[in-house]
């Protein structure tokens, strides 16, 4: 069986000095071992004190999100055997970016939750009273909104985003996606509410199409489509205003 390396970033809570790495000597035990397995192997083998979250081990519930080999991907999805035949003769683990880091590969989600809730993330129902009507399998709208529901908040995108680096404020990738699967259902009575959520100098306009989210999204939600359709709603927004103005003048 052989052995690979696998570097982790260490820090410990309240740390002043820059974070550590340590480094495990791990056999790969299976060509299915993924590198949330590697990490399971070293606090099991080498450090009980190895500090990462986990929860389903099947890339559903996003919460074992991390850079590996500079990049950014669920642990559980991503396999031993792809890193070592693309990355190297080193796996590198190290905890998302623009996220305060709580202990070793934990972060703080706290900012990228918010974010959310600053976008009114809820569906709100044009008629409470009315039975609830669904959009037909198929039909245009369906297939408009059905990608963009995917998402699993994992905050992968928000990691790759540089925006989000450069502006604490930013709304960042997924609460841009969450807007826009909103105001394409026409069930929905919040549209012109979040619309105005995202215009504003934390908002789309400031993103600047480079497709990082869309690239490390694990469930291949196509984000910057999202960005793009919330940018050209606005504007046909606009359009409307301004012609009716035109027309009233
Ligand atoms: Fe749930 Fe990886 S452990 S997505």
């Amino acid at each position: 069986m052989d052995n690979f390396t696998l570097t982790v970033q260490r820090s410990q809570p309240g740390q002043e000095s820059l974070p550590s790495r340590a480094e495990f000597s791990v056999p790969v035990i299976a060509e299915s071992m993924s590198v949330l397995d590697a990490m399971l192997w070293a606090r099991a083998n080498e450090d009980p004190s190895l500090a990462f979250r986990c929860a389903c081990r099947v890339g559903m519930c996003g919460s074992c999100g991390v850079r590996i080999n500079g990049r950014e991907g669920l642990a559980c999805k991503t396999l031993v055997s792809t890193e070592l035949e693309y990355g190297g003769p080193t796996i590198e683990v190290e905890p998302l970016r623009h996220l305060p880091v709580v202990r070793d590969l934990v972060t703080d989600p706290g900012n990228f939750y918010r974010r959310l809730t600053d976008v009114v993330p809820n569906f709100q129902p044009v008629d409470l009273d009315a039975a609830p009507v669904a959009i037909a399998p198929g039909s245009p709208e369906r297939m408009t909104i059905n990608p963009h529901r995917e998402c699993i908040y994992c905050g992968l995108c928000y990691s790759a985003c540089s925006m989000a680096g450069e502006d604490r404020e930013f709304l960042g990738p997924a609460a841009f996606n969450r807007v826009f699967a909103l105001v394409s259902d026409s069930r929905d009575d919040a549209g012109a509410e979040r619309l105005n959520a995202v215009d504003g100098s934390s908002g789309i306009w400031s993103c600047h199409t480079i497709f990082e989210c869309t690239a490390v999204c694990p469930k291949g939600v196509p984000i910057t489509l999202a960005i793009q359709g919330l940018k050209r709603k606005h504007f046909f927004r606009k359009m409307k205003s301004l012609f009716r103005l035109g027309r009233g003048s």
